[in-house]
């Protein structure tokens, strides 16, 4: 252990991902194993301004890591993004004690940590969102619930699809990425998909696709809309209108970023908070963790947000081609 980190603080920030718990009691454990102690800063940046800070004990964790959310709680804080707010969180730390900070969140969440990283508060971030949009790793915190979550939805919405001959828009999150669509495009079969990524709003296309499988003989069709293109509901309107079929739009929501998170999910939590934990207790800063080709990797948090990533161009073909 690097003599000079002697207390970390932990916080959890931007949306809610299942296996967040598992990642909090992984840097909590995995601190306190090398005699670092840990503070639990509630309700992300937002909770650092307003100094919500305790100590964690290993048994402030037990308990959780089955658990949906984070006992942490979120929120998303505007404050922090000004030079001023981010000054305040700086002495706070200082006043706390707390010789670095690990960040579970995603982008937003590491350009926070960034700024607290230059004022000399060591930080550390771990990928923690549904959506699966952060570039420098294979794996983030809670896509794996999310997409089984929504698999499950939709493959029941495709059971009442088929028994009233309807078409269905099932729209899933993601913000500005198509990854949970793609995911659950593939695994529930479906007839369409539509990614921010890939859309070219030729919705024309989709009707053609719609009125040919059912000359085919198929009772229903399921197109999965990403939350990046939206308007699930005008878009049932035209297509009923358009083909004559009775169409139906389910708009998935929060539901899937709820729920106990998967062994995936819970399984690369614990091993990036530890991880995590292990560098941050090292003297390492500015960092975030990911996971690649299976295994635990650290970038810059700069080069790791300048990183791009696609949508892998042979999964969507097989998917329009399976379908
Ligand atoms: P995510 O971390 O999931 O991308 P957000 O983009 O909402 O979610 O970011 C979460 C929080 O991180 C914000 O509410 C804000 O407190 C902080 N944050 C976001 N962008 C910045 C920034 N440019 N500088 C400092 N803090 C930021
Ligand atoms: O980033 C996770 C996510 O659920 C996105 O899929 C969605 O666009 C966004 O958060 C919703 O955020 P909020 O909880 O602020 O409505």
């Amino acid at each position: 252990m690097a003599s000079e980190i002697r207390t970390i603080g932990v916080l959890t920030s931007g949306g809610d991902a299942p296996g967040m718990n598992a990642a909090i009691r992984a840097v909590v454990r995995k601190a306190m194993a090398q005699g670092v102690s840990v503070k639990g800063i509630k309700k992300g940046y937002q909770g650092l301004l307003n100094e919500e800070i305790m100590d964690l004990e290993r048994y402030h964790v037990s308990d959780t890591i089955q658990r949906g959310g984070t006992i942490l709680g979120t929120a998303r804080c505007s404050e922090f993004k000004t030079e001023e707010g981010q000054l305040k969180g700086v002495e706070i730390c200082k006043e706390h004690g707390i010789d670095g900070l690990v960040v579970i969140g995603g982008d937003g969440s590491y350009r926070g940590a960034q700024a607290l990283s230059r004022h000399g508060i060591n930080t550390i971030g771990i990928p923690g969102t549904i959506d699966l949009d952060i570039a420098c790793t294979d794996y983030t915190i809670g896509f794996d619930t999310a997409v089984n979550t929504a698999m499950q939805a939709i493959d029941k919405v495709r059971d009442t699809s088929s028994s009233h001959e309807r078409c269905s828009i099932i729209e899933v999150m993601g913000r500005n990425a198509g990854y949970i669509a793609l995911w659950c495009g593939i695994a529930n079969g479906a007839e369409d998909i539509l990614l921010p990524e890939k859309y070219d709003y030729n919705e024309q296309k989709i009707i053609n696709n719609i009125i040919n499988n059912r000359k085919r003989g198929k009772t229903h069709h399921i197109i999965i809309n990403a939350e990046g293109i939206g308007h699930s509901t005008s878009m049932a309107r035209r297509i009923e209108a358009a083909t004559g079929i009775e169409t139906r739009a389910t708009i998935l929501g929060y539901m899937q970023r709820g729920g106990s998170p998967t062994c995936k999910d819970r399984y690369y939590a614990s091993i990036m908070g530890a991880y995590a934990a292990d560098i941050i207790c090292s003297g390492k800063t500015n960092r975030v963790v990911g996971i690649r080709h299976g295994e635990c990797v650290d970038f810059d948090i700069e080069e790791a947000l300048n990183m791009t990533k696609e949508i892998p161009a042979y999964d969507y073909e097989v998917a329009r081609i399976l379908s």
